[in-house]
């Protein structure tokens, strides 16, 4: 197939541009390079466009696509929260215009990279599809409207999408030249590496007073070549569901930042120098996927299930860091 990799530049979208070629789709990516990396986008060609300037986006259908995989989104919590014009006008009103050019080009297939953060703060402990959808930021409340413009899609032009809210994406395929490069940087598992590597700012833990165990906040890390293939399986899953849907990816496991920055000194030998800082605004205690649905209706089976592997392999891409 030939698909169109929207934010392919990026993080997670790289991965899975990787994944896909792997598997041996043809892939074309579409990115303004506002965040994303040129050296990040290593199989197939690259198309500078802006869903924000829609007739940029036509050269992006200038052959068949099969399949929009779609990654162009502003997505850090705090910055939301200060600038919400920006993060509807990029996540909503953008993702308007890339389904107005996919429905003018007859596309009828999408994965939309979403996020755990539509369900706001947890009331049950491991998340499942249905739990409530109360998003507490911008950049959440963003990402449910787009979900919900997708189930009203399905119904008046027969969009198939697949949505696949991640929890909190780590690790890196170091092998293959590409990892986790933001600036700033604002994620915990690159900034506890960067910590040991003694770069950038002193590492802080937001917050040591929440309720769980040791006070610090309980994250489910899921590994980006995990997600990659939850994507790659979406499009099989597509071939035979008509519809909008959705699926909640992590690996069912919680680990406070403590441990977390426990586990990287396990791994990396060396030692995480970092102090206790006030609570981040918009963190809420504790995001635990549970992915039964993924598991069996995308034949999903996360092959870095275990903290320590997704922090090695992100550790082997900090080393070595490309770009
Ligand atoms: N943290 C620190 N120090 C840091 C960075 C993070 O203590 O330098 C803490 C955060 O406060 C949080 C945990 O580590 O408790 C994880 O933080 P990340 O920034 O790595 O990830 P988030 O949980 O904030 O973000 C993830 C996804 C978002 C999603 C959000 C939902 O990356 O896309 O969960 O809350 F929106």
């Amino acid at each position: 197939m030939h698909i169109l990799v929207c934010g392919g530049a990026g993080y997670v979208g790289s991965h899975v541009a990787y994944v896909l070629a792997e598997r041996g789709h043809e892939v074309t990516v579409l990115d303004n390079l506002s965040t994303g990396h040129r050296q990040a986008v290593r199989w197939g060609r690259l198309i500078e466009a802006d869903l924000l300037k829609p007739e940029t986006l036509e050269a992006g259908f200038d052959r068949p696509v099969d399949a929009v995989m779609h990654f162009c989104a502003r997505s850090l919590v705090g910055e939301s929260v200060g600038q919400p014009y920006d993060y509807y006008d990029n996540n909503v009103v953008g993702s308007l215009n890339l389904l107005r050019a996919m429905h003018r080009h007859g596309v009828e297939r999408l994965v939309f990279s979403s996020t755990a953060a539509v369900f706001g703060q947890p009331i049950s402990g491991r998340i499942r599809e249905n739990h409530p959808k109360s998003p507490i930021n911008p950049y959440g409340a963003s990402k449910l409207m787009v979900e919900r413009v997708l189930a009203d899609a399905a119904r008046a032009y027969a969009l198939r999408s697949v949505s696949l809210r991640y929890f909190n994406a780590a690790g890196a395929a170091a092998q293959a030249g590409i990892g986790e490069s933001h600036f700033p940087e604002t994620h915990l598992i690159p900034n506890v590496l960067r910590s040991a590597l003694g770069i950038g700012a002193p590492l802080k833990v937001f917050g040591d007073d929440y309720p769980t165990p040791d006070g610090t906040c309980i994250r489910d890390y899921v590994h980006v070549l995990d997600l990659a293939d939850a994507h790659a399986l979406a499009l099989d899953f597509m071939d035979c569901n008509v519809g909008a849907h959705r699926f909640n990816l992590g690996n069912g496991d919680g680990f406070s930042v403590l441990q977390t920055i426990q586990t990287a000194r396990d791994i990396t030998g060396l030692r995480i120098p970092f102090a206790f800082a006030p609570r981040r605004d918009g963190d809420p205690a504790e995001l635990v996927a549970a992915s039964d649905k993924a598991r069996s209706g995308l034949q999903w089976s996360p092959r870095f299930d275990r903290l320590d592997q997704i922090i090695a392999s992100a550790w082997d891409w900090h080393r070595a860091a490309a770009y």
